[in-house]
């Protein structure tokens, strides 16, 4: 092309053209929400045009509604530019953003509705690994050292009632100072976590440790923004599990202790009621010693059956 000839459209352009619409001059707020969700509605995909316009307005009414100021909007765009770049390599400051503001409890309570007496979900969290070794009944998860004795034990059972023998059970947790395998430097082998399958009547059963309450990493943005608005950065104890078995929908869920004192203001909201449960302590070596524990008389019994939907059940559940 020589220089004097009239390109159709300036370059860099994506090649679409202005729409065939009458769009008033965006001079009022209003106009300019409007003329947005008006554009947004030529979006080809359906789902993208639903999901655009309702993000769309709820931004805009939130910048009207709080009459932001432009100090602060630019204040929040540093924000996020500061995120991105603490985020490298793994988008970890990005999706604490959407922990501590509640969004990735949100986006899984909506995805996985409360069904009869089947376990409730919880988050999975940054912290799973596929390296988990392959245990057996009674095995355990941690080795010795951190920690107070746990034996958790129980059955996976449909929502009738009926076992699932042959359900993989992966399960992880902290050590006792409240750091996962993958947060000390010095990993080399996974620690913490193992996978399991339940037997012919649906039991399962290993030994871990009574978990602790951890703060989440508390050097990044997300936490400087939790300080500023007076929050704490700590997530209760708990002890991390993933059912699969097939024909079943997955279970993605964690149980949390009772008696920890961050439980309902989780800094994550991973909490439900129903996932809150009781340890029992027991003091007696014969039964320390059945349960494959060394040293000491004293462990806590955490015992839980876990109830799974079948992939019809979660899917006639789900709201559309
Ligand atoms: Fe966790």
């Amino acid at each position: 092309m020589s220089t004097t000839e009239v390109r159709d459209e300036p370059s860099h352009a994506n090649g679409i053209l202005p729409p065939n619409l009458d769009l008033p001059y965006p001079d009022s707020p209003s106009e300019i929400t409007a003329n947005l969700l008006k554009l947004t509605e030529l979006a080809p995909n359906p789902r993208a045009r639903i999901v655009f316009k309702s993000l769309i307005s709820k931004l805009h009414e939130f910048i009207s509604q709080t009459n932001i100021t432009t100090e602060e909007w630019r204040s929040g765009i540093e924000f996020l530019v500061g995120l991105n770049e603490a985020s490298a390599p793994r988008g970890r400051q990005l999706n604490l953003l959407s922990d501590v503001f509640g969004m990735t409890a949100l986006v899984d309570r909506l995805n996985n509705p409360r069904i009869g007496n089947a376990t409730e979900s919880s988050l999975l969290g940054p912290f799973f690994t596929e390296d988990a070794p392959d245990l057996l009944f009674g095995e355990s998860i941690a080795s010795e050292g951190i920690g107070e004795n746990m034996f958790v034990e129980g059955r996976v059972l449909t929502t009738g009632g009926e076992p699932i023998p042959g359900a993989v059970i992966d399960t992880w947790e902290t050590d006792g100072t409240g750091l996962y395998d993958m947060q000390h430097a010095e990993r080399t082998v996974p620690d913490y976590r193992g996978r399991l399958r339940t037997d012919g009547e649906g039991k399962y059963g290993y030994r871990a440790i009574v978990p602790v309450s951890y703060a989440i990493p508390g050097d990044g943005p997300v936490c400087r923004l939790l300080q500023s608005l007076g929050r704490h950065n700590v997530r209760p104890n708990h002890l991390h599990v993933v059912i699969h078995a097939p024909g079943f929908h997955k279970l993605v869920t964690a149980l949390y202790p009772d008696g920890d004192p961050y439980l309902s203001s989780d800094v994550v909201h991973g909490v439900k009621k129903s996932l809150v449960v009781k340890l029992t302590e027991i003091d007696d070596e014969a039964e320390a010693r059945k349960r494959g524990f060394q040293k000491g008389t004293k462990f806590k019994l955490l015992n839980y059956d876990f109830v799974l939907v079948t992939e019809d059940e979660w899917a006639g559940a789900r709201r559309t």
